[in-house]
This record gives C-alpha cells, structure tokens and sequence, in this order.
C-alpha cells in the first residue's frame, strides 16, 4: 500500500546548532504533508493519519493546505478540522487569500501560516513555533518569487523569520515555489541552518529527498494529497479542454484515486537531519482504479 524512498544524509557538523534545552532535546521526527487538495484530499489526510501515526510515531504532523477550500484557499472550519486532528501546523501558499473568512483567522491562529514574505500589509504571519515532547519546532512558510505573486524576495527574507524562531531546537521551511530552481538554491542557502527545506505547490512530487552535506532534509516537492486522476487537483477532461480549446473552463476537484503524499524526516540532535523519506499512499478505503 505504501510506497518509500529514503535518503540519509553523512554525519554533518553539528556547529551552529541550537542548544537544546532537555535530554531529548533534538530527538523528533516531523511528517510533512504535501499540498491537501478538495474534500477528497482531506478525506485522505484524516483516514491515513491513524496509520501513518501507528507506522511513524512521528512527532509532528504538518500539511500544506492552501488548496483544502474546493481546490482553492482555505476556510476557518477547515482549518480547525485539520487542528483537532491533530496537525501542529498548517503551512499556505499562493492561493491563501481565495476565501475572505479565512483573513481574520490567519491573524487570530498561530499554527496557520500564509508566506512570511507576503506584504506586512497582508493578513496573517509566516513563521510559528510549535511544541510536543520537550521540542520546539519552528515552521516557516514562504513563497518563491518566480510565476507567483509575493511582495518580497524569499531570500531576503527567510533572515528576519529565521530571526523569530531563533529559540527553536528545529526549523523546518516549506518553500511553496513554481520553479525548481528557487527550491533548489533555497535548500542549499539553508543548509546547516534549518532541520529542512521542503518544496511544495507544483503538486508532483520530485525524486531528489536528501540530506544535503551540512545537515538540511531536502526535497524539491513533496507533492499533494488528492486525486492522482486528475491533473494536479483538476478533473483532467476538464484541464485537456482548457488546454484543446484555449478557452476558459470551469474546473473542479477530481475525485479519481486519491493518494496521501508527504515526506518523514527523523532527527537526533538540533537543526540537523538524519535522514528524509517520501511517504506515498493510496487513501485507505479506496482501492486503486484498474488501469
Ligand atoms: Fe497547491
Ligand atoms: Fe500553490
């Protein structure tokens, strides 16, 4: 049922390591769950958590969710949906702002994180710092510059959000960017800095997960939770006329072999990695379509 793929990483130096507070301080492992697309994909997260949680342990449980709202944005009750299950924090991306109930909230909740380098003036915050077990797991949340709209340089500044979750023993960063390149060159900017850099929004998932040489858990995209029958989300008689005809369509959510994609990465010590492991499965209670 489930697919994996590990990669694990040389024995990095450990400088520049946070200092962890207690005995079990850099011992933790996070699950990272890739885009959340539809109903179909929040099916899928809530019926796979159980399983993944019994075969990973893992300690923290984050997703992407810019997508949850019928393919577009997300709402407050999805949101707390995805909190009561369990999921420490929720990372966004270009399509935070489709669902105006949703602004308030992004202001009121830390665990919900549009791109830190969205315009000050934007609702919401970028980076939170979550707790489980004597960790403090610092999330940032950023957008690339190239083919998405964000008021700021990701690179400038990943300086000032690092800055506020400085006092975390880890740091993971989702980089929710359109161009390969920009994950790549974030991922090796970050090395030796954060626990991991991981990619999100292209929807399809990459065969690079590493631990980069300074430590750094990498992958340039996690890829999404929801229908693999479609394309990337959409109905895909849908996205083949839109692109037969050039003519505008109506999409809508595929609902055709929803699979749960996310990457585990475990830790032992501060701000390193020790290993990075895509998690890919078919949605419990569907089976998988004939051909
Ligand atoms: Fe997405
Ligand atoms: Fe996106």
């Amino acid at each position: 049922m489930a697919e994996k793929q590990a990669a694990t990483g040389e024995e990095p130096a450990a400088a520049g390591a946070a200092e962890g507070s207690g005995a079990n301080s850099g011992r933790m492992s996070v699950l990272f769950v890739g885009d959340i697309v539809g109903g179909i994909g929040r099916r899928t997260l809530l019926e796979s958590l159980p399983l993944l949680r019994e075969r990973f342990a893992p300690t923290f449980v984050i997703a992407n969710g810019e997508n949850m709202a019928g393919g577009l944005g997300i709402t407050p009750k999805l949101a707390d949906e995805l909190i009561s299950a369990g999921i420490d924090a929720i990372t966004l991306g270009n399509h935070t702002y489709r669902r105006r109930e949703i602004y308030p909230y992004l202001d009121a909740e830390a665990r919900i994180l549009r791109p830190a380098n969205f315009l000050r003036s934007q609702p919401g915050h970028g980076v939170c710092i979550v707790e489980r077990d004597g960790v403090r797991l610092g999330v940032v949340s950023l957008s690339g510059n190239v083919h998405l709209r964000a008021g700021r340089s990701a690179f400038t500044e990943i300086e000032p959000a690092l800055a506020q979750v400085a006092e975390a023993e880890h740091i993971i960063v989702d980089m929710h960017a359109e161009a390969t390149s920009e994950k790549v060159a974030m991922g090796w900017h970050l090395d030796g800095r954060v626990t991991a850099v991981v990619g999100t929004h292209t929807h399809v998932p990459t065969a690079d997960a590493r631990v980069l040489p300074g430590g750094t858990a990498y992958i340039t995209d996690v890829g999404m939770t929801g229908p693999r029958g479609g394309v990337i989300g959409v109905k895909r008689e849908q996205a083949i006329e839109a692109l037969l005809t050039q003519m505008p369509v109506r999409f809508e959510t595929s609902d055709i072999d929803p699979w749960l994609m996310a990457v585990l990465i475990r830790c032992s010590r501060p701000r390193r990695a020790d290993s990075i492991e895509q998690v890919m499965m078919a949605r419990p209670s569907v089976p998988a379509p004939e051909g």
